[in-house]
């Protein structure tokens, strides 16, 4: 008796812990399922890996829109193509993903593509430069930089040094190296200069773009220092181009720095992201760094979660930024009416 007893009682722990072995699988299989079908798949198409920024930029994307934080990334490089975007939209749409996030190289040619996006109901979110479409509601949002403003903060830093170094404005002879041709970092960053130097009576002696590249940038200027020989300021549109420009002013035995009054050829460019042209900052080669912020995977990522929610998000997101420089004199530069603190890095 006392062994049936026994038997009976072993039995239905047994039964017991198989019930709750079966309880435990369901759960963690059910839990499985759940965050798989939380996964947001995004597909990401960056324009190609021409500067420091870039990179920069594209790993922030990598680290925010992770497998960790819910993300499944489908990321395409573009090797600086246009066609290779589009190609991978087409690709993206056909894999049916929950977002687009499109860095463009160029501004224009984006309508049809988007336009098969939208029809696909797929949300495109632009980033870092523009697309220049008629129908804004062929992409949800856009998050970036304000280009145009970080070149008329750099033209109204180039105006407060000559001020205050009292070079006239008929003695400054600007060389332009220029970004991607069409790009809005490009356009924006253009205007800032020719409007200010229209102004103030500056000479523009050239102006070529250095597609953003160290590589083209040094090309750009050793060839600006074959044909001029009175170029004191190099306006390089990103710190690549400034390392180049810095290279080949030092090939030809010139001197990159502030002091113009003595034969220096100031160098100002944009990013800050760069620790080589931040090195250069500090020891004097680059006069003047505009900040452009690069780090955009965790804005998207907010973005997302906003649409996510059924929020709609502002359409034109964007970045505040500083101006860097090593010139102790210029705390403080205006643009129109607005006032901004310049960082002295030391
Ligand atoms: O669009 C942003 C610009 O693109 C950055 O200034 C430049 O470095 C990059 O290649």
């Amino acid at each position: 008796m006392r062994k049936t007893v026994r038997l009976t009682a072993i039995l239905l722990l047994l039964a017991t812990f198989l019930v709750a072995c079966r309880s435990t699988a369901v759960s963690e299989s059910s839990t499985e399922t759940e965050s798989e079908r939380k996964m947001i798949t995004v597909g990401f198409s960056q324009l190609g890996a021409e500067s420091d920024w870039r990179s920069t930029n594209t790993e922030s994307m990598q680290t925010a829109l992770s497998k960790e934080n819910g993300y499944n990334l489908i990321y395409k490089n573009g090797q600086q193509k246009q066609a290779n975007q589009i190609t991978a939209l087409r690709m993206f749409i056909q894999q049916d993903v929950d977002y687009i996030v499109l860095a463009p190289e160029t501004e224009t040619g984006w309508e049809f593509v988007l336009q098969e996006a939208q029809a696909a109901g797929i949300p495109v979110i632009i980033v870092d430069r523009r697309v220049n479409v008629d129908d804004r509601s062929l992409y949800s949002c856009w998050v970036g930089s304000d280009f145009e403003l970080e070149g008329q903060k750099m033209a109204a830093w180039i105006y407060e040094y000559t001020k205050i170094k009292g070079i006239a404005a008929e003695d400054i002879h600007i060389a332009h190296i220029q970004g991607t041709m069409g790009s809005t970092a490009q356009l924006g960053r253009t205007r800032g200069l020719t409007n200010t130097a229209r102004e103030y009576g500056w000479d523009i002696v050239a102006s070529e773009s250095g597609d953003f590249t160290e590589i083209r940038g040094k090309e750009v200027m050793a060839s600006f220092l074959r044909k001029y020989d009175n170029i004191n300021i190099v306006y390089c549109e990103n710190d690549n181009e400034a390392i180049g420009a810095i290279a080949a002013i030092e090939a030809a035995g010139k001197k990159a720095g502030p002091d113009i009054a003595n034969g220096e050829i100031m160098v100002v460019s944009f990013d800050g992201i760069n620790q080589d042209a931040m090195q250069y900052l500090r020891e004097g080669k680059i006069s003047c760094i505009a900040e452009c912020n690069p780090l955009h995977g965790p804005r998207v990522q907010t973005l997302i979660e906003m649409i996510e929610r059924g929020e709609t998000p502002e359409k034109f997101n964007y970045v505040t930024e500083t101006l860097f420089s090593s010139v102790p004199e210029i705390k403080n530069i205006k643009v129109g009416d607005e006032s901004y603190e310049v960082d002295i890095v030391k």
